[in-house]
């Protein structure tokens, strides 16, 4: 079981003197950060802001050996057979747009997406549509969210590449990525995970899932904001031409030639966000102290609460599954005629409650059901029945006014 009251004490924005603390119910957009990510950032700008890599001083090996160490810890994390297999990113969104534009697609390619892609797996794919003509075809959830791997492996054939979101930021559902990449890897493609809204609330084996690419953001598992990973395994990154290039990706360089350095460096164009990348291994490291099960557990048991509740309101409906074990911590619902922005307004005016409202990143879901906007309640650790509770009452109170 978790012990939130002591994991609350970690997070400064919870705790700050004179200053009521906001119920926070916006994880899936942007987690807090613990104090001892803030505090290992802050020790890289005070005490050793150098470069890593290169300069040959002691500060500059500090940074070299911090991320270093940083890389391996994430390695450990997801269970990757190497740390060169980690390529440190600004976000889940650089990672999808790396393998959009270093992947050799030509004319005619065909990648395979679902209908619930965040923006950052779909429009990537539509600008490499209108630039080279790859095909990108779509498969649709059932009609609860959940995946349909009976039409998956009708449309698997013929795939060179499939690109999906392993937890929807839309309903919380999780995709059955074991199976989708054993039948995509029986038919020849290749598998790209979205793995933003899943690592940060479950167990992520690499070599487990035999995943070959996966991509996600730190910001949404208690790391820095700015910070992501692009994992791929070592003999396809190997394969891939990267597309940001200059310093620090090439051995040598004359001025007609150059030699490009092994992987992860020739995908880390340019110096890096090392404080990020430093405090991104200290999430790892506070995440790791605790079980996902207990994680799980605790998600469940606020998300089931607050969606037994939800259901006792007329008019409201919940986006994907109906069971909140489906769900993760992510609760999305909408009333039919209302404008969820200027609800999700009241609920931070009248109570200090922070939810996201519109449509999530995901429009072209909302543009197909016909569906305005949505209001979404994501759930983490730090969070606690009585943030719930005060969701639902006040929920109830900004209904009256509606
Ligand atoms: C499922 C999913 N994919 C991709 C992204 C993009 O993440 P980022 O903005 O960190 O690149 C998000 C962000 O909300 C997301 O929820």
């Amino acid at each position: 079981m978790l012990n939130t009251e002591k994991i609350r004490a970690d997070f400064n924005v919870l705790n700050q003197k004179g200053v009521s603390a906001p119920v926070y119910l916006d994880s899936a957009c942007m987690s807090l950060k613990p104090n001892n990510v803030i505090k290992a950032m802050n020790d890289y700008y005070f005490n050793f802001p150098a470069c890593a890599g290169r300069s040959s001083h002691k500060l500059g090996d500090k940074v070299t050996n911090k991320v270093k160490e940083a890389r391996e810890l994430v390695q450990k994390f997801i269970n990757a057979k190497s740390e060169n297999e980690i390529i440190f990113t600004r976000n889940t969104t650089e990672g999808l747009n790396l393998l959009v534009n270093s992947l050799d697609f030509k004319k005619g390619d065909i990648v395979l997406i679902s209908d619930k892609e965040h923006n950052s797996n779909l429009v990537p794919w539509l600008v490499l549509r209108d630039k080279i003509g790859v095909e990108v075809k779509i498969i649709s959830a059932n009609e609860d969210g959940t995946f349909n791997l009976e039409n998956f492996s009708k449309l698997i054939s013929g795939v060179k590449l499939v690109s999906i979101v392993h937890t929807s930021n839309l309903d919380g559902y999780t995709n059955p990525a074991k199976e989708i990449i054993e039948i995509a890897h029986k038919n020849g493609a290749l598998v790209c995970l979205d793995a933003a809204q899943s690592i940060p609330h479950r167990k992520i084996d690499v070599q487990d899932l035999d995943v070959d690419f996966l991509s996600f953001s730190g910001h949404k598992m208690l790391g820095p904001t700015g910070t992501g990973v692009f994992y791929g395994k070592k003999e396809l990154l190997e394969k891939l031409a990267p597309f940001l290039v200059g310093g620090d990706t090439v051995e040598f360089s004359t001025y007609d030639s150059y030699k490009m350095l092994p992987v992860p460096e020739k995908f880390e164009a340019g110096l890096q966000d090392y404080a990020g990348i430093i405090g991104l291994g200290e999430a790892v490291k506070y995440l790791s102290q605790f079980d996902w099960s207990d994680i799980r557990e605790h998600e469940l048991k606020l998300n089931a609460y607050i969606t037994t509740e939800l259901k006792k309101i007329k008019n409201i409906k919940i986006i994907g599954p109906e069971d909140p074990k489906l769900r993760s911590g992510i609760v999305n619902f909408y009333i039919d005629g209302t404008d969820m922005h200027k609800f999700a307004i009241m609920l931070d005016e009248v109570a200090n409650i922070s939810i996201r409202s519109g449509q999530h990143c995901v429009h072209s879901w909302f543009k197909g059901k016909g569906i305005h906007n949505s209001a979404r309640v994501s759930l983490y650790l730090y969070n606690t029945m009585a943030d719930a509770e005060a969701f639902i009452n006040n929920l109830n109170k900004v209904l009256k006014v509606f």
